[in-house]
């Protein structure tokens, strides 16, 4: 029986160009186009499983080894740091992790620092750097709200075209890290699978 790579992609319109790019690094699974709500397409003849999940959670799959390998943006990578191999920077989901607030904010340094973030650690790791006090408060999401209210002075957030920013009054004040979608694999996978993960990477590293 053939060895099956079991793929994790994000849902969504960046998991969509990821199954391209695997499709053209010789991948395909063609019943991935059919119209319905399953979460996972194999193709045997090509040795390939594909599970849909959310972004956020692709890299918990490989790092268990449900999935040898995955793409994860690389904020989740930083902000969680799971144990897998970072084996490609695929060159799309390109944004920036950045601290934005209000036009007319004024960072006072004698006092501590409110920042609202889904990126705790990465807020953190950010300011511990520079020496700064902060008091963080941690959102699940539109987080832009928060210095709208007053809940915070300023967040830390992705920022991709700066809409969502501009919309709410706010704007960027440092950018953190630039981010992209990266290939990751499962540690054990890698070397068990290492022909089918080796193929892929060449492919695909080679294509762009
Ligand atoms: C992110 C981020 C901002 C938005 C920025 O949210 O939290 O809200 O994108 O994009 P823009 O600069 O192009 O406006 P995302 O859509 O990833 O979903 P989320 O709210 O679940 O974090």
């Amino acid at each position: 029986m053939k060895t099956m790579l079991n793929v994790a992609l994000p849902k969504g319109r960046l998991g969509e160009k990821v199954y391209d790019m695997f499709e053209r690094a010789g991948f395909p699974c063609p019943s991935i186009h059919e119209n319905n709500r399953k979460l996972i397409f194999e193709n045997e003849a090509a040795g390939v499983r594909y599970f849909w999940v959310k972004p956020s959670d692709v890299a918990i799959y490989v790092e268990r080894g449900a999935a040898d390998i995955g793409v994860a943006g690389k904020d989740i990578l930083l902000e969680y740091a799971p144990d897998v191999y970072e084996l490609l920077d695929l060159d799309i989901g390109k944004c920036r992790m950045a601290v934005a607030a209000p036009r007319d904010f004024r960072d006072n340094p004698q006092k501590t620092l409110k920042v609202a973030t889904k990126f705790t650690n990465i807020a953190q790791t950010y300011y511990s750097s520079k020496g700064r006090d902060i008091d963080i408060i941690h959102l699940n999401g539109s987080i832009e709200i928060a210095p709208i209210l007053g809940l915070s002075d300023v967040i830390v957030d992705i920022v991709e075209t700066g809409t969502t920013l501009r919309e709410n009054n706010l704007e960027v004040f440092e950018t953190i890290v630039p981010i992209s979608a990266r290939l990751i694999a499962n540690k054990s996978s890698f070397m068990f699978k290492s022909v089918q993960i080796e193929k892929l990477v060449r492919e695909i590293g080679g294509a762009r």
